[in-house]
C-alpha cells in the first residue's frame, strides 16, 4: 500500500500535525480553486483535532470558503450521542464562523437509509458538478481495530462498489449502531488527499496489518483500499506505532 507514515509522541502532537496539514491543504485549494472541501470522520480520535480547529485554528482558516462533508454516519437522529455530525457540531462546527449552507451532514431522518444515501449522493454530485470539481480536497479517516475505515468493513460487498458514492450498509455486531451510511471507495478515492489519524495501543495490530497488507488481501483491511488522487498520509502516535 502506498502512503506516507509519520509518527508523533502523542494524540495532541498528532492532532496539531493534522491541523497544520488541513491549513496547508486549504490554502492550496483556495489559491487554485477558491473553495476547500473537507470530509470529516467520526469516532473518538478526531475530537482533539476538531477542538484545535475551533480554537487555535479558528481564525486561520477562511471558513466562508470551506465546505464540510461527512465520510460516514450512524443512522440515528442528530440529537443522539452516536451521531458523527453531532460530535463534530459540538466540538467544532458550532464554534467557527462557517455559513450553515457550507455544512453538509448525511441525512438520517428520512426513515429509509438507502433513500437518504441516494439523496446525499445527489447533493454531493450537484455540488461538485456546479463547481467543476472531480472530487474532495481532503478526507479525514480513522482506522478500526478490524481494519475498517469510514463504515467500510472487512469483506462487505460495498468494497466492490464502482459507481455509487454513498451507500447504506450494516456494520458487523459490536460496533454500536449497525445501520450506517458511508462514502464508498470511489467517493473517498476521488479526493486529492486522505489523512488517517491513528492513536493509542488499541490500534497497534491494525496499523501493522495496514502496513503489511498487499493488494491481493486488501479486502480484509478496507483502509488499505484508500488510494486518493495525490497522497495518503498516516499520522500515527507512538502508542499505535509500537510493535
Ligand atoms: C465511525 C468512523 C469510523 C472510525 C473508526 C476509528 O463513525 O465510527 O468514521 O470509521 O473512524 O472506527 O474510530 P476511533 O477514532 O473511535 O477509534
Amino acid at each position: 500500500v502506498r502512503g506516507e507514515l509519520r509518527i508523533y509522541p502523542d494524540l495532541q502532537a498528532l492532532s496539531a500535525a493534522a491541523a497544520a496539514e488541513i491549513l496547508k491543504g486549504c490554502e492550496n485549494a483556495l489559491g487554485e480553486r477558491g473553495v476547500f472541501t473537507l470530509v470529516l470522520s467520526g469516532g473518538y480520535t478526531p475530537r482533539a483535532l476538531y477542538q484545535l480547529l475551533a480554537t487555535e485554528y479558528g481564525d486561520r482558516l477562511s471558513w466562508r470558503r470551506v465546505h464540510l462533508f461527512f465520510g460516514d454516519e450512524r443512522y440515528v437522529p442528530v440529537s443522539s450521542p452516536e451521531s458523527n455530525y453531532r460530535m463534530a457540531y459540538d466540538t467544532f462546527i458550532s464554534r467557527i464562523p462557517i455559513p450553515e449552507g457550507n455544512v453538509h451532514p448525511i441525512p438520517t431522518d428520512g426513515g429509509d437509509p438507502a433513500a437518504d444515501a441516494e439523496s446525499y449522493e445527489d447533493e454531493i454530485k450537484v455540488f461538485l458538478a456546479v463547481r467543476e470539481l472531480e472530487g474532495f480536497d481532503l478526507v479525514l479517516l480513522g482506522l478500526g481495530e478490524d481494519g475498517h475505515t469510514a463504515s467500510l468493513y472487512p469483506g462487505d460487498p460495498v468494497l466492490d462498489e464502482k459507481e455509487r458514492w454513498i451507500a447504506a450498509v450494516t456494520a458487523p455486531p459490536g460496533h454500536g449502531t449497525r445501520r450506517r451510511i458511508t462514502m464508498t471507495l470511489p467517493a473517498i478515492n476521488s479526493a486529492r488527499q486522505a489523512l488517517f489519524l491513528l492513536s493509542g495501543a488499541g490500534k497497534r495490530k491494525a496499523v501493522k496489518e495496514l502496513i503489511e497488507t498487499t493488494a491481493s488481501d486488501a479486502k480484509a483491511c478496507p483502509a488499505a483500499l484508500v488510494q486518493p488522487r495525490e497522497r495518503v498520509l498516516w499520522l500515527v502516535d507512538k502508542e499505535a506505532a509500537l510493535r
